[in-house]
Parts: structure tokens; C-alpha cells; sequence
């Protein structure tokens, strides 16, 4: 491992703070070290109080930022000396600890500091960082860890057994440090947990934790540990198996009792590691270190049996129940299918996500202590304890309002531009993974989030809908709702010179692939654990056609009654089907300043009275259309199928 330490950028740091952040962000950035919000940093710099007292604040990593991009305002400053006397109490809950942490900040609006705030208290350095880096948890989590540690290092380090995360962490580390420490320790090694360094300067404490960690990376790669090369194995082609990923899902989400992410990958690490021999017994261990418990829960799911899954987890919380503890919904994060590879659970796509990456590394870590002696993960109860530890059933208790389509996934067509692009950003608001498809390539980039995938496709090519379907099953796991947006608004041509071209290319686009796409997701929509859901874009031209629009109006009233029918036909699979009738969207692909004006000219009124010209004199904006339709797929509309909703201001010819 190398050090990414670049004196020219540490030197353009403001202060002390500022090169933390620097430091901070080289460990986050390398994710052998740490992974999402994994890992703590902190600094101790001295402050003058208001009263213009001088103090000591230890800025320590606040919970909920992520190492790799970090900033200062991710920095809690709390008081050093409160802390450093609560470590010498002989006992502290982690409740009680949480709230001196908070009592004791010198900024009432920072967030709350690392649990490991104390033990960053505790320790003499001005700076101290924390990983879990892949390595010396490989190391650690082998029968004889504890030995090769003290061969690999020497006195160098210290090395904590494991205790769990807090108070009793932080007093052990002080009372081994005071006992233990001599010039040359440079960082402490905690046993099936990671490793912390400290220094006097930020580079010191980072590149002594490079150096900590290249020596385990260097032990494995003397024992032919470290480079795992993993025969690539064909994947079962997702486009076979698009139903058994969606009953899956809808399995795991019913466990669950709400809707959920699945992801699925498919490279050669993921499925070889899920078609070892012995992979009950890797995989049956536990995680890495206990900072991942809470993302991929204790054990993977291994093959199909959901059922025996859960009953083994109520059987595992009943076994460590003190009584009094809530139990976590028992769906597994983790699925390891030898036809499909690693599937991965989250409440969001980004949760998902990250266990997915968590898992890959997992993944690692077991092969090389495979390679190295034998994988041996921490004992069930010490995995319990933090899995319900007392400060997370709090959170519970607390709870909290998700955006309401958390864990669901919609596909929305015409989705780089206008009403569709609107669309996405209100489901996207509500908590939806969103899928938007368009021929503009525009799309792959009109959001950055990763609960957004835009790909580039033409609706009426029926062999990208079904790989655009199969990719939203590999992401997500399935579809809840669909949006049919994309449309295309022909020149005005009268019908006794309308060009057959223009009349099927409208009707292709308008239509017909409505029609494909609505059969090709139907069996995904069944399997919506909430119901499936279908929002038509049609036109106030369905029922007030104009001249000149033939082709356009035809292909917006036969959509229309198509979907009126898929609402009819499907109902009995809980799937509701509705439209919204927009007029007169101006901030849209279809409207140009030209066109807007050549039809104020032909009214003989402004361009601003054109664009409110309806009963109630208000202008439409493609974000109201969205909104209406997100709100359509929502809990308001619950009870509502076949309904058409016009969004044209009123108009005369509809009411
Ligand atoms: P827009 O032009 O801003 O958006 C339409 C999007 O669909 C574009 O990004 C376009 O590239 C995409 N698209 C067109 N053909 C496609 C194909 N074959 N495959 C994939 N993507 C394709 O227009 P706007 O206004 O947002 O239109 C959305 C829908 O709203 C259309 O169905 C339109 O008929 C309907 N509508 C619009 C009204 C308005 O005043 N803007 C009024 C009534 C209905």
C-alpha cells in the first residue's frame, strides 16, 4: 500500500483542521481502508473559549460523513477535558456517552460525534485515525490473528483484544496505552476490529497507518494470500431469469414488510465465491469486522430458502435476547446464488449499494484468510451486541418517516427532457430508484445519484425494452411503476395530406411501444409488493382534438383506451393504471419561443396570455405534471384505477 501523501496539497491547507480533512479524505478514498462512513479521524487544537479562555477541543469525525469526502463542517469539536475525565469512570452506558458527547460540543449545531470519541480523547497524539482496513482484518480474523499480529509488528503496536465499540473500547485502549505504550508505538491493532495510528503531524498518523497496513498486506502476499485470481464462471443470463429475480425480491420484501432494493452482481468474483465448495462454511462465519453488521446483517442468505433464512435469524435473536429488545426485520442484505452470483438488499438503491461493495470486500477478506490458515469471524454474541446495541434500538424507537416510495423502483419513458425528466425528480424526491429511458443520450446524465440509471433507448425498438427490463431487474430487483411519457408531437399536416411515414412513426412511438413495454413489465408490476403502478401521459387532445393533428390525437385516444383496458384487465394483480390529460407545457422539448409565438400571433394575444390561456389563467409547468403523476402512483390515489386526470389550467371543451 502506498502513501498518497502530496506535501504541495497538505501546504495548501488553511490550519491544523484543514490538514486533517486532507488526511481524512486519502484514508476514505481508498476503500481497502474504509468504506462508506466507515473509520474516524480526529484532531486535538487548542481554542480560545468565549470568555477568551484558552481550551482544548478534539475535532472528531461526526456520525453520519464519510471519510472520503469529508469537510470541515464534518468535524464535531468537543471539549478534551470532560472527555478525557469520563474515561476514568469505571463504567458509562453508551447512552449516557452520546449524551455527554453532545453536552460537551463547543458548536451546538455540529453533528454527533463518533462513538469513538472518547477513545480519540483518550489518547496522547494530536492525531489520531481509525480504519478497518481490509488486511489487518484479514489477518485478524484467522484462529492464530493474534500471534501473527505480534510477529508482524513487534511492540510497535498494542493489540486490543476485541471489545466492542465504545465506552469499554476506550477505557481498555487507555489502560493498555498507559501501561504498554513506549516511544516506538506507533498504533494499535484491535483484533477482528482494525487499526488505529496517531502522530504528532497528520502525515506522521497517515503514513504510519500505510505503513501498518502495508506489513499485513505484505505478510499475505508472502503467503501467496493477497492476489486472488477467480476463475470467471458464465453467469445465468439475467434476461431468463428476469421473474425468479422479481419473486425474489418480492419474497425478501415481504419478509421485510416493505418494499426493498435487491442489486445483482454478476462478475466472476461474486459468482465464483458463490459457487465454492465450501461456502456454507465461509459464509456462515459472520462479517469482517462489526462495524458491517449493521448494513449486511450477520449471515449472508445462501441459495433460495428465505424461510429456513428467517427462521434462523428469529432463532438467533431469541437465543441473545436479553428479552427486551426489538427485533430488526429479519430479511437478509446478503444473498449469495450460485446461478446468479451476489444479490444484495437495501431500504434504498444507496443502501444497497453499499452493502454490495461492503460484501465484495467481505468477499476478499474471507479468500485471503482461506488462503492464509482459515476464516474466523467474531463469536455470534459479540456480533449481536452491536447488532442490537443500545443505541441503535433507540433509533428505533425514535423512528422516523421514509420518503414514501422508499425501496421501489419506476420506469419512466422520454426521461431526459420535459414532463418526463420532472417526473423523475419527484419520484426521485420520494425515495423512488428511477430508470429513465431516452434516445437522447442527454439521459445518462440528467441526474447524479446512484438511485438514478438513464439509458440511452428507443421505445420503439422491442429488443432494447427488454434489455432496458433485464438491466432494471439487475440493478434494482424489479418495477413498481411505470411512467409512459415519450412522445413525439408531429408537424400539423391535414389528413388529406398527412404522409403515411409521419402517421405510423406517431403512432409507433405514441402507441405501440406503450403497448410492448405495458405486456413486456406486466409480470414485474405483478410482482410489486406494493401494488404496481402505470401513469399515461395523454393530451387534452384525447378528448378536444384539434385540426391538423390526426395522427397525434389518434395515437394519444387509442393509448388512452388501452390503458383504461390495463386498468379494467389488471386490477385483480393489484396493479392500478390512471393518465393525466397535460395541455399547454411550455418549458418542454415540444415547445419552441417560435412555435409558443406563432400560436399567441394566431390567437392575436401576448405570449404570456397564451401560456396561462385557460379557466383559471395559470401557466402549467412540467414539474406540476410530474408531481400529479408521482402523487397518482402514491398512497392518495390508493384506491383510484382508470381515472384520467387533466392538468390544462380548465378548459372549456373538457368540463
Ligand atoms: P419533450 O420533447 O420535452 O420530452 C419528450 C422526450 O421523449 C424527449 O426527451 C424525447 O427525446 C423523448 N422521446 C421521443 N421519442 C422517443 C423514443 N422513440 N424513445 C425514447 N424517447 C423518446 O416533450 P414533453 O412535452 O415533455 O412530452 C412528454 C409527453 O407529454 C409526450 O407524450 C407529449 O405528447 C405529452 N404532452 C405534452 C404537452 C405539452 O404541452 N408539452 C401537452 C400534452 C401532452
Amino acid at each position: 500500500m502506498n502513501s498518497l501523501w502530496q506535501d504541495e496539497d497538505a501546504a495548501e491547507c488553511e490550519d491544523t483542521l484543514g490538514t486533517c480533512v486532507y488526511a481524512s479524505r486519502l484514508l476514505g478514498q481508498n476503500s481497502s481502508l474504509v468504506l462508506h462512513g466507515g473509520g474516524n479521524t480526529s484532531v486535538k487544537v487548542a481554542e480560545n473559549d468565549v470568555f477568551g479562555g484558552e481550551q482544548q477541543v478534539l475535532y472528531v469525525k461526526g456520525s453520519g460523513w464519510d471519510l472520503a469526502t469529508i469537510e470541515r463542517a464534518g468535524f464535531a469539536p468537543v471539549k478534551l477535558e470532560p472527555l478525557q475525565q469520563l474515561v476514568t469512570l469505571p463504567e458509562l452506558s453508551d447512552t449516557q456517552m452520546v449524551n455527554e458527547l453532545r453536552c460537551n460540543l463547543t458548536d451546538a449545531s455540529a453533528p454527533t460525534p463518533s462513538v469513538e470519541a472518547i477513545l480519540h480523547a483518550a489518547l496522547p497524539h494530536k492525531f489520531v485515525f481509525h480504519t478497518h482496513a481490509d488486511a489487518v482484518v484479514t489477518v485478524t480474523n484467522t484462529p492464530s490473528g493474534a500471534e501473527v499480529v505480534r510477529q508482524v509488528y513487534g511492540d510497535s503496536v498494542i493489540v486490543i483484544p476485541y471489545i466492542m465499540p465504545g465506552f469499554d473500547l476506550a477505557k481498555a485502549c487507555k489502560d493498555r496505552f498507559d501501561t504498554e505504550a513506549t516511544v516506538g508505538t506507533v498504533g494499535l491493532i484491535l483484533l477482528n476490529h482494525g487499526v488505529f495510528s496517531f502522530g504528532d503531524t497528520a502525515k506522521t498518523a497517515y503514513e504510519r497507518m500505510i505503513a501498518l497496513v502495508d506489513k499485513a498486506e505484505q505478510f499475505l502476499k508472502a503467503r501467496n494470500a493477497w492476489n486472488i485470481h477467480l476463475e470467471a464462471v458464465p453467469a445465468t443470463p439475467v434476461s431468463t431469469e428476469r421473474g425468479a429475480l422479481a419473486q425474489l425480491r418480492q419474497a425478501v420484501s415481504a419478509v421485510a414488510q416493505e418494499p426493498m432494493i435487491v442489486t445483482t452482481s454478476s462478475d466472476a468474483h461474486s459468482l465464483s465465491f458463490a459457487r465454492r465448495d465450501n461456502l456454507e462454511t465461509v459464509s456462515q462465519q459472520g462479517p469482517a469486522t462489526p462495524d458491517h453488521v449493521l448494513r449486511t446483517k450477520r449471515l449472508p442468505l445462501v441459495g433460495q430458502d428465505l424461510d429456513a433464512y428467517v427462521d434462523n435469524y428469529k432463532a438467533y435473536f431469541q437465543r441473545h435476547t436479553p428479552g427486551d429488545l426489538t427485533m430488526l426485520d429479519p430479511a437478509p442484505r446478503v444473498i449469495l446464488s450460485p446461478k446468479f452470483g451476489l444479490c444484495t438488499v437495501g431500504k434504498s438503491a444507496k443502501d444497497a449499494f453499499d452493502v454490495r461493495d461492503i460484501y465484495r470486500h467481505t468477499i476478499d477478506i474471507i479468500e485471503r484468510a482461506e488462503r492464509v490458515e482459515r476464516y474466523q469471524a467474531l463469536s455470534a454474541q459479540d456480533i449481536f451486541d452491536v447488532e442490537y446495541w443500545e443505541l441503535e434500538q433507540a433509533k428505533l424507537r425514535k423512528g422516523s418517516t421514509p420518503p414514501e416510495f422508499t425501496g421501489e423502483i419506476a420506469l419512466v419513458t422520454g426521461a431526459a427532457s420535459g414532463i418526463g425528466r420532472a417526473t423523475c425528480e419527484s419520484l426521485l424526491e420520494r425515495g423512488a430508484a428511477v430508470v429513465g429511458l431516452d434516445l437522447d443520450e442527454k439521459v445518462q446524465t440528467v441526474f447524479q445519484s446512484e438511485a438514478f440509471s438513464g439509458l440511452i433507448c428507443d421505445v420503439t425498438d422491442r429488443c432494447r425494452l427488454e434489455e432496458v427490463l433485464d438491466k432494471t431487474v439487475k440493478d434494482f430487483g424489479g418495477l413498481d411503476m411505470l411512467v409512459l411519457n415519450a412522445g413525439i408531437f408531429p408537424s400539423s399536416a391535414d389528413i388529406a395530406s398527412l404522409d403515411l411515414d409521419a402517421w405510423q412513426r406517431t403512432l409507433n412511438t405514441n402507441l405501440n411501444a406503450n403497448f410492448i413495454l405495458l405486456q413486456s413489465a406486466f409480470p414485474l408490476l405483478k410482482l410489486a409488493p406494493n401494488g404496481g403502478r402505470v401513469v399515461a401521459v395523454g393530451s387534452k387532445n384525447v378528448h378536444a382534438p384539434g385540426p391538423g393533428q390526426a395522427a397525434y390525437s389518434a395515437s394519444k385516444a387509442a393509448l388512452n383506451q388501452l390503458v383504461r383496458v390495463a386498468a379494467l384487465e389488471w386490477s385483480k394483480d393489484h396493479i392500478r393504471v390512471n393518465s393525466v390529460h397535460p395541455n399547454a407545457v411550455f418549458d418542454t422539448g415540444l415547445w419552441s419561443e417560435e412555435g409558443l409565438r406563432s400560436r399567441a400571433d394566431h390567437y392575436g394575444i401576448s405570449v404570456d396570455d397564451y401560456k396561462t390561456n385557460n379557466l383559471l389563467n395559470v401557466a402549467i409547468t412540467s414539474r406540476d405534471v410530474g408531481e400529479l403523476i408521482a402523487e397518482l402512483c402514491g398512497p392518495r390515489f390508493a384506491k383510484t384505477t382508470g381515472a384520467q386526470v387533466p392538468i390544462d389550467g380548465g378548459n372549456e371543451r373538457i368540463i
